[in-house]
């Protein structure tokens, strides 16, 4: 079984990416074959200091190796040294449809979001990552809810090139969670967690008393119980949510073990967890800031490793398509 998943190089990783997919590609890095990579061009779909972008994509490796990626057992790279991303992006933008694209809804908020700067990169930006995806000939590819309409995308433009074409691509399945495909804002539990508002998340390197201070202010509900109630509670459940996946714990549980207690014990619990397990991540990555050279070394064998079954598939599809 193959598997690849990216993130983006925006800012440091929040509870919602480890959840929502980076925890579940910890575990199919024990049993699959597994890419992972930094999506950095993604990245430039929205305004970047180039002096300080080459630091954020090592930060984000550093993160991803710090929160328990093992380059011994996954594929580990950036997007951007793996040419091939970019030519059969370019190849499947002559198969998508301009209205799939307009319909997109990240593509619509960040427009909104970025109003001076709507580029055309940011609605080609599906395309991006069906290239992504559909280079590797991978089977699950482990992301979080919001990834749902672009991996839609992806499969279409597989099966469209297939048919066109002949078979050159394998279909791929979004692998989600069923609970934690969306962790929501501490601010506003009605919205995601989301890098775009640092404000409304929590880092996962976060220092213990910012956890503290971040969780104790999060947004909770009226009434005192603590239960399990997406539409009229959805600051306790999102909380009971980041509790349960955190400690490995079911939601019932939790909700037994705070039956008689306020909002405030179980935030103070919540918060004790988070920096107990939340500790040696933020080691690691204190090591690891120290060994540049190590993590740089990671990368280049993961480029090289990622560019070989890229090419491959390149191959193929130049000489479907009809190019020399
Ligand atoms: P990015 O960098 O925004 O997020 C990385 C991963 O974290 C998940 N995620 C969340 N899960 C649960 N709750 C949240 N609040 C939350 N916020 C983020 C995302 O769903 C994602 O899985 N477009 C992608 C990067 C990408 C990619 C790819 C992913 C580029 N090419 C190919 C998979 C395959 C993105 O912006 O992720």
């Amino acid at each position: 079984m193959r598997i690849l998943s990216g993130i983006q190089p925006t800012g440091s990783m929040h509870i919602g990416s480890y959840i929502g997919a980076v925890s579940q590609w910890k575990k199919l890095q024990e049993t699959g074959e597994c890419l992972f990579f930094i999506a950095d061009l993604h990245a430039l779909t929205v305004p970047q200091d180039p002096k300080n972008f080459p630091g954020q994509v090592l930060q984000t490796a550093v993160e991803l190796i710090a929160a328990g990626l093992d380059p011994e057992k996954c594929i580990i790279f950036i997007q951007s040294e793996v040419k091939e991303h970019t030519e059969l992006c370019w190849l499947l933008n002559t198969l998508t449809p301009l209205g799939e694209l307009e319909r997109m809804t990240q593509y619509k908020d960040k427009s909104k979001q970025f109003k001076d700067s709507i580029n055309a990169g940011l609605l080609n930006y599906p395309v991006l990552q069906a290239a992504d995806i559909l280079l590797y000939q991978v089977d699950s590819v482990p992301v979080g809810e919001d990834q749902k309409q672009h991996l839609e995308l992806t499969k279409t433009l597989a099966k469209k090139f297939n048919q066109k074409y002949g078979k050159t691509f394998n279909v791929p399945e979004p692998l989600m969670l069923e609970t934690g495909a969306k962790i929501m804002s501490l601010q506003n539990p009605k919205k995601k967690m989301s890098k775009s508002q640092p404000e409304t998340c929590l880092f996962l390197f976060d220092e213990p008393e910012i956890i503290k201070k971040k969780i104790m202010s999060a947004v909770t509900d009226t009434g005192k119980s603590i239960k399990y109630n997406l539409e009229k509670k959805p600051g306790i459940s999102n909380l009971l949510t980041i509790y349960s996946l955190v400690g490995q714990k079911s939601i019932s549980e939790l909700e037994k073990k705070f039956k008689n207690k306020g909002y405030g014990d179980f935030k103070k619990s919540l918060a004790d967890l988070l920096i107990l397990k939340l500790e040696p991540f933020r080691q690691k990555k204190k090591e690891l800031l120290s060994r540049e050279v190590y993590v740089k070394e990671i990368l280049e064998r993961g480029r090289k490793k990622a560019q070989f079954i890229a090419q491959a598939t390149m191959q193929d599809v130049r000489k479907k398509m009809g190019l020399a």
